[in-house]
């Protein structure tokens, strides 16, 4: 048992809800968010575990959670901000409205929830933010004109921070997880190369935040090594084998 307290957002399911049971079983007071508040309320019968539902894109709702948590927990330790969503169906033809739901969860959702820390986290000099956003988010791929560029955005957003949070003692990580069998992936029509089980990612992003410093927690290991050669291939060859081995 310690006394660490851990938010988690999206954790109603996959991913979020993997890592809220991981962080619960080694004894951290567990605060789980998303919409669903029946998934939440089931979780909450675990040893550790607390509902507390919202929206993130709710900008008034997300500081009264805050405020609710300081008030019942009386304190956050780390923040893992695991919301997203993906309707890949909607994604094939530009959508402006589906861009703008996507943008709007994943992006500015994100940045609501950061917000609603950032003040009590940089007067307290301590504290720790983990974003759960996507690899894809480094480089353009085909069918796919509302998530991916969502997660490049906030990617971009997780690394600027972390400069900004950097001078008042506080940590930034970013979580870029590989193929994850959850409900979000679920709908995927094509065989996900070295997918993993929603445990496994919690595994390392547990593994990732509490025993190690790394700004990025990038896996499984095939995933990593092949994002690291996309983020430096030149365009030609980016394009070349997007276009012959995902573009078909
Ligand atoms: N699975 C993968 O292969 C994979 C790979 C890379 C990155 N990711 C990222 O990992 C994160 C978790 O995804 P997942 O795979 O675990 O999928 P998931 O099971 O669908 O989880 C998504 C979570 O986000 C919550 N959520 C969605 N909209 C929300 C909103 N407006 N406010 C609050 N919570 C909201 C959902 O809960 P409610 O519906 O109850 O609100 C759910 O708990 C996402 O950011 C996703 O982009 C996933």
């Amino acid at each position: 048992m310690n006394d660490k307290v851990v938010w988690i957002t999206g954790a109603s399911s996959g991913i979020g809800e993997a890592t809220a049971l991981r962080f619960a079983k080694e004894g951290w007071k567990v605060v789980v968010s998303a919409r669903r508040v029946e998934l939440l309320n089931k979780l909450a019968e675990n040893e550790n575990i607390y509902s507390y539902p919202l929206d993130i894109t709710d900008t008034i709702k997300i500081k009264e959670v805050f405020e609710s948590i300081i008030k019942d927990l009386g304190k956050i330790d780390l923040c893992i901000f695991s919301s997203g969503t993906y309707e890949r169906k909607s994604e094939k033809e530009i959508s402006v409205e589906n861009i703008k739901q996507v943008i709007d969860v994943n992006f500015l959702g994100i940045i609501n929830s950061v917000s609603s820390v950032e003040k009590y986290f940089k007067e307290n000099k301590s504290g720790h933010i983990a974003i759960v956003s996507s690899p894809v988010g480094y480089r353009g791929l085909p069918k796919s004109s509302g998530y991916t560029p969502s997660k490049a955005a906030l990617n971009n957003f997780t690394q600027g921070i972390y400069f900004d949070f950097q001078k008042f003692n506080v940590r930034i990580t970013l979580i870029t997880p590989g193929f994850i069998k959850t409900a979000l992936t679920d709908k995927n029509e094509f065989k996900m190369p070295f997918l993993k089980t929603p445990e496994y990612a919690a595994n390392k992003i547990f593994e990732g935040l509490v025993n190690k410093q790394a700004f990025e927690i990038i896996f499984p290991p095939q995933i990593a090594i092949i994002y690291k050669i996309f983020q430096i291939l030149p365009n030609r060859m980016y394009n070349y084998l997007i276009s012959k081995f995902v573009n078909r």
